[in-house]
């Protein structure tokens, strides 16, 4: 019976990883997979996170399961993070969260959540997107459409996104990214993010908000202003969050699943609907990251030394950015790459062609994804000046 079952090519993002280990060059770099990398190309265990795991193994008392939702401490301390602690729809009890594998197992729970419970309906994605999200809805059955999000000259097209969501049919889903667009680095500003929703109202859509990077683009409360504004302000939306890069536990596969409803009654409405979601995928979370995350969050000290290391991480890629580009001035293309200090997060969408990225790859060991998109966290002192000249060798 598997004889006709053709094989395909690996994920693109992440057999990077494999190429990458398995390059001989002694110069390479890897600028692939969204991963945090510290100046020696580490990606480092967080000191916050080493200190709840150490809590954990003298403490934890249990290896039962957790429950379809997942553990209270967790949920409750991401809603918390994620909406803000004082949070009015927190107060009005209208948010639910269920514990998730990652922010993928999140993003899986939100198609199914919207397929098994709305029916066959539309999802807009941003064009370029996460290639992760396409896969997603897909398999859930929903049905893909584009938005325009970066013109040719690589800038942000907001006039194009709002131009194609205004034709988007009323009760479609637009899924956004929070913060720190993945792979193109261009954000929101919060006059965008009013007019986006004011757009999502008059027309009647439904939000899906990927909260990937919360704390790596301008600050933990900063990065939430979209997602606070639009579940604050709608009686609807659908957020989804992870904690693998913030916490850097990636591969505890930490992630929220978040619903924002009405009033209380229709939050556990749609609240038991998501525990059989994810019993029906995968039962119960794993327990791990989770217990980590709540480990930090309900603990000031360990929150206040987690928020410093967010912010080391996040102000190390800022600096690299600016770094990046002063490193391009001696080969004349400081202008052409200026918007890679405007971008937000680990990624850059640097313009460079799929021959481009295939060039730096082969002469240089340089890893980026097809889609010109770099992962500047990959970047150290070291490297920036042969990142540099490999990128002025390819643009000649
Ligand atoms: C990325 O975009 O590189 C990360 O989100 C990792 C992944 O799963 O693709």
């Amino acid at each position: 019976m598997f004889e006709g079952i053709a094989r395909v090519p690996g994920d693109a993002i992440l057999g990077l990883i494999d190429a990458f280990n398995n390059d001989t060059n002694p110069n390479k770099v890897d600028l692939g997979v969204g991963v945090y990398r510290d100046t020696q190309g580490h990606t480092p265990i967080l000191a916050s996170v080493k200190a709840a795991e150490q809590r954990l193994l003298e403490n934890e008392a249990t290896k039962s399961y957790i429950g379809s939702h997942g553990d209270p401490l967790y949920t409750d301390a991401v809603l918390k993070l994620v909406l803000g602690s004082a949070s009015p729809v927190l107060a009005q009890q209208r948010a639910s969260a269920t514990q998730s594998p990652g922010g993928t197992g999140a993003l899986r729970l939100a198609a199914d959540f919207i397929r098994f419970n709305l029916g066959e309906r539309g999802i807009w994605v941003s064009n370029p997107t996460w290639p992760n999200h396409l896969g997603i809805f897909e398999a859930a059955g929903l049905t893909l459409h584009h938005y325009p999000y970066v013109s040719s000259d690589n800038r942000l097209d907001f006039e194009g996104m709002l131009a194609a969501l205004e034709k988007a049919p009323q009760g479609d889903v637009v899924l956004l990214h929070a913060c720190c667009h993945n792979p193109s680095g261009f954000d929101l500003d919060k006059q965008q993010w009013q007019q986006v929703l004011e757009l999502v109202k008059r027309r009647q859509l439904l939000p899906l908000i990927d909260f990937a990077y919360q704390g790596f683009g301008d600050g933990l409360n900063e990065d939430a202003y979209g997602v606070r504004l639009l579940a604050e302000s709608l009686d609807e939306v659908i957020i989804t969050s992870s904690c693998s890069k913030n916490f850097g536990i990636y591969r505890e596969r930490t992630g929220c699943f978040i619903l924002v409803a009405r009033d209380h009654e229709q939050m556990e409405n749609v609240r038991s609907q998501a525990a059989i979601t994810a019993r029906e995928n995968y039962s119960n979370p794993p327990a791990h990251g989770g217990a980590v995350v709540a480990e930090i969050l309900n603990d000031a000290s360990l929150a206040e030394q987690w928020e410093g290391e967010v912010e080391a991480m996040r102000s190390r890629i800022a600096d690299l950015r600016t770094a990046f580009v002063d490193a391009l001035e001696p080969y004349g293309l400081k202008e052409r790459f200026a918007f890679i200090r405007e971008q937000r997060g680990m990624f850059s969408y640097t313009g460079l062609s799929a021959e481009q990225v295939e060039r730096l790859r082969k002469e240089f060991g340089i890893y980026m994804v097809g889609s010109g998109r770099a992962n500047v966290a990959g970047l150290s002192s070291d490297c920036l000046d042969y990142v540099a000249k490999a990128f002025a060798e390819v643009c000649r």
